[in-house]
């Protein structure tokens, strides 16, 4: 794995987040983020680009029975997630981390050095991507999200907001591409995802609100077959 943009200051990283108030506003805006599954769900999770990993510990706030494997291209970005994972007493089986980059989010190289493994298709019931789909090829992401997620699964993308003053501040330093909620839709669409909503962020979840935007996909849920159909529907003889 390569170091990006994110590695000098990856150190500071967290620190930042929690004193501008992001921390606590992303955890706001996912504590009421409609269209997701019930909270004591024991559902696996993949945070694609977990950067200090903000977003996996919010979602093991509202879904404390969750498994969440974060990943991120950046090895010592990851380094610095395990050491808050660790001061915030949350398990490794709760969140463990791998290095992977969100181009191909299915390859995964556990420890960040050796042999990369490929994540079964159809193994997580949420795969969310914090502020990282900028960085990568749009389509090619969404679509091994796509495959990546069960029937009935969900991605849940906290964009920036292509129109943000600080988005544009963003694009400048870290070489992002922030782009807008149609081109979201459209290349959800493409990929199969079969529903498509925004969550405007609200000033509650200051400072979340100033950069980002919520938009939740949905996998259509496993369609039966005609031998489920036989195996469930009661044959009146
Ligand atoms: C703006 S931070 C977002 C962190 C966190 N997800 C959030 O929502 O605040 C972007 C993260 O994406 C990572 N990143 C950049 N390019 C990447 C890529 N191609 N694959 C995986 N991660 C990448 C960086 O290392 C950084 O940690």
């Amino acid at each position: 794995m390569s170091t990006t943009p994110y590695s000098k200051v990856a150190a500071l990283w967290h620190p930042f987040l929690v004193l501008g108030g992001f921390d606590r506003g992303l955890r706001h805006l996912i504590k009421r983020l409609p269209y997701l599954p019930p909270n004591d769900a024991p559902l696996k999770v993949l945070d694609i680009g977990c950067g200090s990993a903000v977003m996996s510990f919010a979602l093991l706030k509202r879904f404390p029975q969750a498994e969440v494997l974060a990943t991120d291209m950046d090895p010592i970005m990851v380094r610095e997630a395990v050491k808050h994972r660790d001061k915030l007493g949350i398990k490794r089986t709760q969140c463990a981390f791998a290095c992977s980059d969100a181009n191909y989010p299915h390859m995964v190289q556990y420890g960040c050095t050796g042999a990369y493994q490929e994540l079964p298709h159809e193994a997580f019931d949420l795969v969310v991507a914090g502020a990282v789909l900028e960085h990568v090829d749009l389509d090619r992401a969404i679509q091994s999200v796509f495959a990546l997620l069960k029937p009935g699964g969900t991605f849940l993308i906290i964009a920036m907001r292509e129109e943000a003053f600080l988005s544009k501040v963003y694009e400048r330093v870290y070489h992002c591409i922030p782009r807008s909620i149609e081109t979201h839709r459209e290349s959800l669409m493409a990929a199969g995802f079969q529903s498509v909503l925004v969550e405007r962020t609200r000033l509650s979840d200051f400072s979340a609100n100033l950069t980002r935007v919520a938009i939740i996909a949905r996998k259509a849920p496993h369609v039966a077959s005609s031998e489920d159909l036989a195996y469930t529907v009661p044959i009146i003889a």
